[in-house]
């Protein structure tokens, strides 16, 4: 028995310890945000954050993970209420398939909240291990730039009006 914390709430999880994590996620804990792509950590579709870490889950076992905080999409927000990453990739209607868009949203997140002010090039360079075959890259890149500055805005301390 593990415990694993997963999007701020501790499950016990009674898979092998090398499990792989995205399996665990996926299959016990019915979070089905992450993707099993390529199983070989070459493609980004399973991408999730570990202690704010972009990591793949295809190749990380659970072993490795008590007492670290492990974030998925499902914890970015919900349908009625989505955070600022899963609006922007709304607003710019991203998905074609939508195979490796949770991923995308994981990695970016990982970026934004690590350097805020990110510019244009750091995102190209950082998404570079999540691959997208259906092509829509520049739509991406422009849910990343609009995700940065909602990140931007929200973060604001409002200005007291005395
Ligand atoms: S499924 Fe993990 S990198 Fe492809
Ligand atoms: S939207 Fe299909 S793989 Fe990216």
């Amino acid at each position: 028995m593990m415990k694993l914390n997963v999007n701020g709430a501790s499950h016990e999880v009674e898979s092998d310890p090398s499990t792989p994590l995205l399996y665990v996620l996926r299959n016990d804990l019915k979070l089905n945000a992450a993707k099993f792509g390529c199983g070989l950590g070459q493609c980004g579709a399973c991408t999730v954050m570990v202690d704010g870490v972009a990591t793949f889950s295809c190749l990380t076992p659970i072993m490795l993970l008590e007492g670290r905080q492990i974030k998925t999409v499902e914890g970015l927000g919900t349908i009625d209420n989505p955070g600022p990453m899963q609006e922007a990739f709304i607003e710019e209607q991203s998905a074609q398939c939508g195979y490796c868009i949770a991923g995308m949203m994981m990695r970016a997140q990982a970026l934004l909240e690590a350097k805020p002010d990110a510019t244009d090039s750091d995102i190209r360079t950082a998404l570079e291990p999540n691959l997208c075959r259906c092509g829509t890259h520049m739509r991406i890149l422009r849910s990343v730039q609009r995700a940065r500055e909602l990140m931007k805005s929200a973060s604001a301390t409002p200005v007291s009006a005395g």
